[in-house]
């Protein structure tokens, strides 16, 4: 029945529809909505904006997810340095099982593979994820998510298990965002003008935003509780990326020694995971790893300042005003030239 709502409005939808729950249709009905950038609605959800498919995926995850006290969640917004995130802390946990060599993981696995989303892979479907295989992944369990803090918070903060927030200047991470929806969406659809997705991202309506509300949901928590929630900050990781790599390594539990530092492991380890190399790789180039969506359009440019191609002089003023606005003196601030 609920399903009409949705093949009456448009294809997309009713494609999504058909994927979606009798419960979560419901659900959406009751939700405001916007419309998207690439699907015909954001639905807000605990705060966010969010597609149908990521809400009926968060619901999954908050009513079925345990976590373990040695479990590791890497929390973005999109389009803020995911990939880059899961590769590190991929190679950081797993070194003594997998050597930095010619056949490590990362290089015929997209990060994406390594570290499972809960909302586009484990929670992905109705049905859930195979409990058996969840409770194999090795230890300790590396996820991803996009979900902001507070719908993470339940099951995560019954355990001890910690989270790492990769955070990304609002310039870039939306110069970011819409190169990447343009590239994802159907030939048959019309590109997005730069000024409609900006006009969106300024009002907070982009996948998992506003941006401010999912920065500062973790930014809190990582002032409060410095031991659950590790903040990092793209910008930085691009100026030093050895010294962040030790700070995340000491966070998770699996500190340097100083006999890997002397042999350089920090060094390989960045090299591995930097975005020259693993965007050279066949896996990287070919794969689809999250949903049906190419590889090769996780990485572009990975430059700091990029925006300035993109954004004019009035743009940068309005998102410097709505930055200051919606940050105001929580201490946040970025670096958003190299
Ligand atoms: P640009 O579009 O500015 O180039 P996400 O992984 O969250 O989807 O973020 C994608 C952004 O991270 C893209 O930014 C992409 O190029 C960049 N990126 C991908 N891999 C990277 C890496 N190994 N190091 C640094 N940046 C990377």
């Amino acid at each position: 029945m609920v399903l009409t709502h949705y093949t009456k409005n448009h294809g997309e939808e009713a494609r999504e529809g058909e994927k979606l729950s009798h419960e979560s249709q419901e659900l959406l009905l009751s939700l405001p909505k916007e419309k998207g950038w690439r699907t015909p609605y954001l639905y807000k959800y605990q705060g966010f904006w969010c597609q149908p498919m990521e809400i009926q995926a968060t619901v999954s995850f908050q009513k079925h997810f345990l976590a373990r006290d040695t479990d590791v969640v890497l929390a973005t917004i999109p389009k803020s340095g995911t990939t880059w995130l899961k590769a590190l802390a991929f190679a950081i946990v797993n070194r003594k099982r997998f050597p930095i060599s010619n056949n490590h993981p990362l290089l015929s696995y997209n990060p994406h593979d390594l570290v499972p989303f809960f909302e586009y892979k484990l929670y992905a479907n109705e049905q859930l994820p195979d409990l058996s295989n969840l409770s194999n992944l090795p230890q300790p369990r590396l996820f991803g998510t996009h979900v902001p803090f507070a719908s993470l918070a339940n099951p995560i903060n019954k355990s001890s298990s910690r989270v790492v927030y990769l955070c990304r200047n609002p310039f870039d991470t939306f110069v970011s965002s819409w190169h990447y929806t343009n590239k994802i969406i159907p030939k048959t659809q019309a590109p997005m003008p730069i000024e409609d997705a900006f006009e969106m991202y300024c009002k907070g309506i982009v996948g998992f935003g506003p941006f401010w509300d999912h920065m500062l949901g973790y930014w809190k928590e990582s002032i409060e509780r410095p031991h659950k929630v590790l903040f990092l900050k793209y910008e930085d990781m691009k100026e030093d990326v050895s010294f962040h790599l030790k700070k995340l390594a000491d966070f998770l539990g699996f500190p340097f020694s100083l006999e890997e530092e002397r042999a350089g492991c920090v060094e390989k380890i960045a090299k591995l995971c930097s975005f020259e190399n693993l965007k050279e790789l066949e896996v990287n180039k070919a794969g689809k790893s999250i949903k049906n969506f190419e590889n090769k359009n996780l990485f572009r440019k990975a430059e700091v300042g990029d925006w300035v191609n993109y954004l004019s002089p009035r743009m940068a003023e309005q998102l410097t005003k709505v930055m200051e606005e919606k940050l105001g003196d929580s201490g946040l601030s970025f670096k958003v030239l190299p």
